[in-house]
């Protein structure tokens, strides 16, 4: 089922309890958070993580980022808790940051893909923050397995309709409860940094820019091997639409678009770059301008493009420049191999 959530927490008591009953009998919610939907279960609880896994088709070695109330479950997941992590908890948590430490005793296999490491992420989000609270109790260590909510390489969940046509509803989809908190304020997901190893590294750059990472550590971050893909946000092909997906350059739009005649497209670019009129276009959407409603808008559009029934999507590669980093990121995945 679907519940559509009050606009505070504090009045929706009966979506919470009903979310923490779900939890604690092992079942699947699907929750927003600041960045991206979330598809949450028990940490603690082997059977309700193997139903993560199950939902989103993802591969068993693949790992899982375990949802924490505050840093004071870092010590109850990760074995070692080094001072950088303590001082990026204390800048970005809550917020779009999620920590990858050495995995401590709680950290099962099931979660760490088998990997020596955790990662560990604390949001901010109203809604992901009571149901945390209430589902840990009076056991703040207590935590929530939550990837993003959707099937596996697929494109992330902005909007609880997003969950709901890919994963599903039970009985005939995978979630036992969606709760329904609107559009996701970040839009696409955390800032993965790696300190589990003796350099700092950036697994995936997300709202958090490494330059702010960077000024509380007071070092450069490391990029992560290109041959080491840990997390499966760094595959090359992740977040993908179904249909193939080009990056094209502002100034050559018109021309590709030109060079594709007779082939259905869906374009996504700058306002001024949409004044073509091909009756093969089937769909034209506007390009955000400023780097947070891109990132805050850009699954949806992906979303949108992908049903739009064309052939091929293209879309204008957005202005450079470090603030940039993510949407870029999410792009060049969003078009490898398809
Ligand atoms: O914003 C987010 O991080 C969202 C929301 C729902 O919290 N979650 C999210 O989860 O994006 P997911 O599973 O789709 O991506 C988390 C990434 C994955 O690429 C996963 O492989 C990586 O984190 N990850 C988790 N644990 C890791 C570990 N121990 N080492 C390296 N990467 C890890
Ligand atoms: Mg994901």
């Amino acid at each position: 089922m679907t519940m559509t959530l009050a606009t505070d927490t504090a009045s929706d008591r009966p979506a919470i309890n009903r979310a923490v009953a779900v939890l604690r009998a092992g079942g699947l919610i699907a929750l927003p958070t600041e960045t991206v939907y979330g598809l949450a279960a028990d940490a603690d609880s082997e059977q309700a993580v193997r139903a993560i896994f199950a939902a989103k088709g993802r591969p068993a070695n693949h790992p899982v980022i375990v949802h924490v109330l505050d840093a004071r479950a870092l010590r109850a997941w990760a074995r070692a808790v080094p001072v950088a992590a303590q001082a990026l908890a204390a800048a970005f948590w809550p917020g779009p940051l999620t920590l990858v430490l050495q995995r401590g005793a709680r950290a099962t296999d099931l979660l760490t893909g088998g990997q020596d490491t955790i990662g560990l992420r604390c949001p901010s989000h109203p809604w992901a923050r009571a149901v945390l609270t209430a589902f840990a109790g009076d056991d703040p260590t207590r935590a929530l397995a939550a990837p993003s909510a959707n099937s596996f390489g697929r494109i992330s969940a902005t909007r609880a309709e997003h969950v709901r046509a890919d994963l599903g509803e039970k009985p005939n989809g995978a979630v036992d409860l969606i709760l329904d908190g609107g559009a996701s304020p970040i839009g696409i997901e955390s800032t993965i940094v790696d300190l589990s190893g003796a350099a700092a590294t950036l697994l995936r750059p997300g709202a958090i820019s490494r330059a702010q990472v960077e000024a509380v550590l007071g070092s450069p971050l490391l990029d992560a091997p290109a041959d080491a893909p840990r997390a499966s946000g760094t595959l090359a092909r992740h977040y993908a639409p179904r249909t193939t997906l080009e990056l094209v350059a502002v100034a050559r739009v018109a021309a590709r678009i030109n060079e594709l005649r007779g082939e259905k497209i869906a374009l996504l670019a700058p306002a001024a770059t949409l004044l073509d009129h091909s009756s093969d276009m089937v769909l034209r959407l506007v390009a955000p301008d400023s780097v947070d409603e891109y990132a805050r808008r850009l699954y949806s559009l992906l979303h949108q493009l992908d049903a739009a029934g064309a052939r091929r999507l293209l879309v204008a590669i957005p202005p450079a420049g470090a603030a940039w980093e993510a949407v870029h990121d999410r792009l060049r995945r969003a078009q490898a191999g398809g």
